[in-house]
């Protein structure tokens, strides 16, 4: 079996505009979700360095389209997050062009990894984004971060909960991942996911 384990990878690019982005060379992976939710941290557990990527306890901490290159392979994006109720009007609209452009026109995107909190009820601007990437017609897996935070019956009522609150409206939930960064889980299955991804990659 290929190990997983063994990592390189290398930060590439900050920038605004999609394309100021690396050459859509190599199949790519964004990370997504509501600000705070844990995307860079998730970032740093699976390419095994803390410091990769910038995290904050505080939200808001990434605010630009981040490149990161993992054996010279593939991309691994650390995108800002949403729904972080102290933002002023324009600072969300600059997000929403930023973000949406990226996700309609990056040719190279393999898939959209959005990540929901664990802890809590469905939350509607998370819903909301998820239409959006339908509307759109962009593909996209769900990845619930800090399962380490609730007990194994909240977690599993949680993710319960949210599955059935999308087939509302889905007429099926996607393929999703229960992380934890404090404790490495989910790990192994999203690189597993990715390398999978990546064989059907053309230019
Ligand atoms: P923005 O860039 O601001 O949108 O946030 P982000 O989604 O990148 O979140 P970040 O990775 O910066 O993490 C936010 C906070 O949550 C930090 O204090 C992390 O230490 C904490 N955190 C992230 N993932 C986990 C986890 O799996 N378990 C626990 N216990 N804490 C986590
Ligand atoms: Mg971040």
């Amino acid at each position: 079996m290929k190990n997983t384990k063994l990592i390189e990878a290398k930060f590439v690019t900050s920038a605004a505009d999609y394309r100021k982005c690396p050459p859509p060379e190599k199949p790519e992976y964004a990370f997504i979700g509501r600000s705070n939710v844990g995307k860079s941290s998730l970032i740093n557990m699976l390419v095994g360095n803390k410091n990769l990527a910038k995290t904050s306890q505080t939200p808001g901490k990434t605010q630009l389209i981040n490149h990161f290159e993992v054996n010279k392979k593939w991309y691994i994006v650390d995108l800002p997050g949403y729904g972080f109720a102290k933002a002023p009007k324009g600072e969300r609209d600059k997000w929403g062009e930023m973000i949406g452009n990226y996700l309609v026109n990056r040719e190279n995107l393999m898939c959209v990894f959005v990540l929901i909190d664990i802890r809590h009820e469905p939350q509607r601007v998370d819903l909301e984004f998820l239409d959006f990437l339908g509307e759109k017609d962009v593909p996209f897996y769900l990845i619930f971060t800090k399962a380490d935070k609730v007990g194994s019956v909240t977690a599993e009522q949680n993710v319960e909960s949210f599955k059935k609150t999308m087939l509302l409206s889905w007429t099926k939930v996607p393929q999703y991942f229960i992380t934890s960064s404090e404790r490495r889980t989910g790990r192994e299955e999203l690189l597993k996911a990715i390398e999978e991804l990546n064989l059907s990659f053309t230019k």
